[in-house]
């Protein structure tokens, strides 16, 4: 993992070149600002110590509330505005580091501030802590994160995991407290049991006269100071917290101005801490992709299996989208449905919690009645969803018969960041989908699959893990997502392949069937892509016998396109008791679900692997070094392009294409 401390010698220079210029950085806070980053091992407070520092917050706040009028401090009164109306020019307001709050002794504060002052802004507080910040806050891409809080027990709620997002060292973390509340910052933070291990830098980004300002100024100041703290941070993400602990005015304040910086806030629910902790582990740049990147489910509902349909709908149903919005959801039906899933779907609400945003539900019902081939299946499938933005719009496809435990959103969502969307990232282009699915078998379905064990990096140390995340040429087709990317890639690539076998002779070598027929028929295409380009799929790993998804095959249904062959031989092998070799996949026993965080289902408490450090598998589960891989990938897609590509011995080899797959194909040079 990268340790900030390395990076600090340029900023370190410019922090001082604008010290020097800037007169009274230098202060405590300065020094401060130096302890903290010194490395000393960070230890994260416990739970109880947090929870007590809560109560503790909670009696400080009281006091401070309630305190007697002539122990506290006398702050200069804001003259009152008659309130006529809103006339606080917000966006006029500057730090000014020059600012100082100047105390005398005048009336008294009455017991209940009567929030209604609506003066102009002034951040008093702001300016010294922004003009100390040093990890590269004017890049517009680096790796600051922001967490911001108005009321105290959002904060609360908050810091724990600020701090231990900071202790992960993947990103530098600022802190901001943009509430009414009179509280010292340094209070804040011994309360929350936030020590300098925590490497937190704090900004207050209160105005002046918090305690007497109306809703309507707070919503203003929150909305300047997140742009203040914008103009020196750009924070790749803003943590806010999204309970309900949170003051109204402060969310909408903050929301409103992130939305029109274009900035990325992350709404933390209420169990954030318990089971989103991994949101930890993640770097600035995943971090930013939070809310760009959309996901949709499509399924591909089989005639007269309303069964496992409705307990994969139930399942999605019941699973935990957190802060996230919900992904839309395709099922394509049959020609003929069956009543009970008619009858189901009558009542099926997606998303299953009634909001305002309207339904992100899809039926797509199939018109002719005779069963497809595999070509006509294959296209019909893949037609149905296409990225609106290939980088950033994925899908994920679905058999009717999995069961998704609750938390597979968690595991996706973070895996999918991680991998796809973190900074320095190169693999991610050979990165075709993941799986939440761990096979049982091979594709050939003949052949039981043992997932490799491998071992991981630790804080510069290798360990064996039994376990571990593996990355497998081999697709997979019950739960899976694809990258918008290569989905895009894919259509092309089976156009053409399908255009190729309409006219040129049936290939010699590249003829054979090896994904087994108890799977669809698009993943031969998709097999194939994969073998032609060196992709891979991540596939998941756990430390217990809990899987993100189960397969049921009390109801399975092979393929349409394949089911007389399938259901032949399942019929005369008496009910898959006969030939243990023949889909063997079938006889795979169902698991339980992880029902509880996923960072403590997954090997090495959930720190995902890099992509190096995993092992790699080609299709056909041979271990191989990536080197081999890509020149195995080489060769194969020599042989493809002329035996299904239609390109001659003498063809130059084309140029390729992002998002094509043209330079493996020659059938429309011929034509022309
Ligand atoms: C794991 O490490 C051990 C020794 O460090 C090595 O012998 C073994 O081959 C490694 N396994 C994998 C899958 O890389
Ligand atoms: C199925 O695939 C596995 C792994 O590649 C292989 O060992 C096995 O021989 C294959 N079975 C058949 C019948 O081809
Ligand atoms: C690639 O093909 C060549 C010739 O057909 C063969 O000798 C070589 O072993 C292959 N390489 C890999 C990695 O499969």
């Amino acid at each position: 993992m990268p340790v900030p401390q390395r990076r600090f010698h340029g900023d370190e220079e410019l922090g001082k070149k604008d010290d020097d210029h800037k007169p009274g950085v230098k202060g405590p806070m300065g020094r401060a600002w130096q302890q903290r980053r010194l490395p000393n091992g960070p230890r994260r407070s416990n739970l109880k110590r947090i929870a007590l520092g809560f109560l503790v917050v909670i009696g400080f706040y009281y006091f401070f509330k309630n305190m007697p009028t002539d122990l506290e401090q006398p702050r200069q009164r804001p003259s009152y505005v008659p309130p006529s109306g809103p006339n606080a020019p917000a966006s006029k307001a500057v730090p000014n580091r020059y600012d100082f709050v100047t105390k005398t002794a005048e009336d008294e504060t009455p017991d209940a501030p009567l929030h209604n002052f609506n003066g102009p802004i002034k951040f008093y507080q702001l300016a010294s802590t922004l003009h100390g910040v040093k990890t590269r806050g004017s890049d517009l891409v680096n790796q600051n994160v922001l967490f911001a809080a108005a009321s105290l027990k959002s904060a609360a709620n908050l810091l724990p995991i600020a701090c231990d997002t900071a202790i992960r060292a993947r990103n530098y973390v600022h802190f901001a407290l943009m509430g009414r509340d009179d509280i010292s910052m340094d209070i804040l933070r011994s309360v929350n049991g936030i020590g300098n291990d925590c490497n937190i830098v704090f900004h207050d980004a209160r105005p002046d006269f918090s305690v007497q300002s109306s809703d309507w100024r707070m919503e203003v100041s929150s909305a300047a100071a997140f742009k203040h703290i914008n103009d020196f941070v750009n924070p790749q993400a803003t943590f806010v917290d999204s309970s309900g602990d949170e003051e109204t005015w402060f969310s909408k304040g903050l929301k409103q101005r992130a939305g029109s910086l274009g900035r990325t806030v992350i709404e933390l629910p209420e169990n954030a801490e318990q089971n989103l902790m991994w949101i930890t582990l993640l770097d600035s740049s995943s971090l930013s992709a939070w809310n760009k990147v959309s996901i949709n489910i499509i399924i591909h509902a089989q005639p007269s299996a309303s069964g496992s349909l409705i307990r994969l709908l139930e399942s999605l149903k019941k699973a935990d989208f957190f802060a996230s919005s919900y992904p839309p959801l395709t099922i394509e039906l049959p020609h003929d449905v069956d009543e009970p899933s008619k009858r189901y779907l009558e009542r099926f609400k997606w998303p299953p919690k009634g909001d305002q945003s309207g339904s992100l539900l899809t039926l797509r019902h199939r018109i002719p009645q005779h069963s497809l081939n595999a070509d006509e299946s294959s296209a019909r499938f893949l037609e149905g969803f296409w990225p609106n933005n290939p980088s950033s719009s994925h899908v994920l496809v679905l058999s009717p018969q999995v069961e998704l435990s609750p938390l597979f959103y968690h595991y996706l969502k973070y895996t999918m960041l991680e991998y796809k969307y973190a900074s320095n990232n190169p693999s991610a282009q050979n990165l075709l989908s993941l799986s939440l699915d761990l096979p049982s078998t091979y594709l050939n379905d003949t052949a039981s699959f043992t997932p490799p064990s491998a071992n991981s990096t630790v804080g510069g140390n290798v360990i064996t893990t039994g376990t571990s995340q593996f990355l497998w040429q081999a697709p997979n087709s019950n739960a899976a997502l694809f990258f918008g990317d290569k989905w895009v890639e894919l259509h092309d690539f089976v156009a053409e392949s399908l255009e190729s076998q309409r006219t040129l002779p049936t290939p010699t070598t590249l003829n054979e069937k090896l994904v087994s027929k108890t799977y669809p028929s698009w993943m031969e295409h998709v097999l194939r892509l994969a073998r032609a380009r060196g992709y891979w799929t991540i596939y998941p790993s756990f430390e217990t016998e809990d899987r993100l998804a189960t397969l049921h095959n009390d109801l399975y249904q092979p393929p349409e396109e394949y089911s007389e062959e399938v259901n032949a031989e399942i019929d005369q092998s008496d009910e898959l008791t006969a030939d243990p070799d023949h889909y063997l996949s079938l006889k795979h026993s169902e698991t339980s679900l992880i029902k509880t965080s996923i960072l403590t289902m997954l090997p090495n408490k959930g720190d995902l692997p890099k992509v190096w450090d995993m092992p790699l598998l080609s299709w056909d589960g041979e271990q191989i070094v990536v080197d081999d891989f890509h020149r195995q990938a080489v060769n194969y897609s020599n042989v493809f392009r002329r035996e299904i590509g239609g390109c001659g011995t003498d063809d130059m080899e084309k140029v390729r294409v992002d998002l094509l797959a043209g330079d493996l194909f020659c059938l429309k040079d011929q034509k022309t």
